[in-house]
């Protein structure tokens, strides 16, 4: 089977740092965005472009119909869709709240309900990344609403994961503390606010994209072969350490 990958939010951070890559591992890319100007900045003519919004039924099934027609069947997913929205449980925002949900939660589970279902259609294994947090694996002040969301993904992939296994498909996560990409850019605004984020991490100092989408393309291929239901986190100790505090 071809070696095709679906990057979505490809014109984000981390998404470009995970398809540049898998370009470099051979892999063909099919990249999704809602904005087909900054898909085409990000990437000229190179891969199949797709302008869709994956938080929706209808966008993310417009994905494989695309990719069908251009005979493109993707047998790797990496969903790079998502945002942060901080702020106080009773501070939060409906409209926030949903906002939060539909870009990490609703993305998720459509996007890799289109995926999976078209595996099945072709009869072909396959392997999905996702991207869960550090904050759905400890509690942090005024993370709730990414905590939420974040911690239905990661119930996402284990459950899909089992119902998937015997047919060859892997669904794993990974769960990253903060990484300097447009979505922390509020976080890490100003040099002080930097220090102070950095000083959070039992390792000190702030994560790459691209650290984290090396995690993600080993998922992704062979040499993740044995490994579903996961979520990996790479997040400088954040989850897991408390370090003496000198
Ligand atoms: N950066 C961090 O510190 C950090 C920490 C923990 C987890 N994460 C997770 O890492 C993943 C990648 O994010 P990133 O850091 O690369 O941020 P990013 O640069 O902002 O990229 C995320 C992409 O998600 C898409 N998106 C955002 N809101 C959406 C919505 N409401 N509906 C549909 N699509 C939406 C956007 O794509 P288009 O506008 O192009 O469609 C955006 O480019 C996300 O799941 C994020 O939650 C990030």
């Amino acid at each position: 089977m071809e070696k095709v990958a679906l990057v979505t939010g490809a014109a984000g951070g981390l998404g470009q740092a995970v398809a540049g890559k898998l370009a470099a591992s051979g892999w063909k890319l099919i990249v999704t965005s809602r904005d087909g100007e900054r898909l085409a900045q990000a990437y000229g003519d190179s891969h199949l472009q797709i302008v869709a919004d994956c938080s929706s039924v209808a966008g993310t099934r417009l994905i494989l119909d695309v990719a069908k027609a251009h005979q493109f069947q993707p047998v790797a997913l990496a969903h790079c869709v998502g945002n942060i929205r901080l702020g106080a449980l009773h501070r939060m925002s409906e409209s926030d709240f949903m906002d939060c949900l539909s870009a990490n939660l609703i993305s998720a589970f459509h996007t890799l309900s289109a995926f999976v279902g078209a595996l099945k259609d072709a009869n072909t294994p396959g392997a999905a990344v996702l991207v869960s947090s550090a904050a759905a694996r400890i509690g942090t002040p005024n993370h709730e609403a990414v905590a939420a969301a974040k911690a239905g993904v990661e119930g996402l992939v284990r459950g899909a994961a089992a119902t998937y296994a015997s047919t060859g498909i892997r669904i794993n996560a990974v769960a990253p503390g903060i990484m300097d990409t447009p979505a922390a850019a509020r976080i890490l605004g100003s040099a002080p606010a930097r220090e102070a984020a950095a000083r959070q991490y039992p390792l000190p100092g702030i994560a790459t994209p691209e650290q984290l989408a090396e995690l993600m393309v080993w998922l992704l291929s062979e040499s993740g072969a044995r490994v579903t239901g996961q979520v990996w986190s790479m997040d400088s100790g954040f989850s897991s350490i408390r370090p003496l505090v000198k």
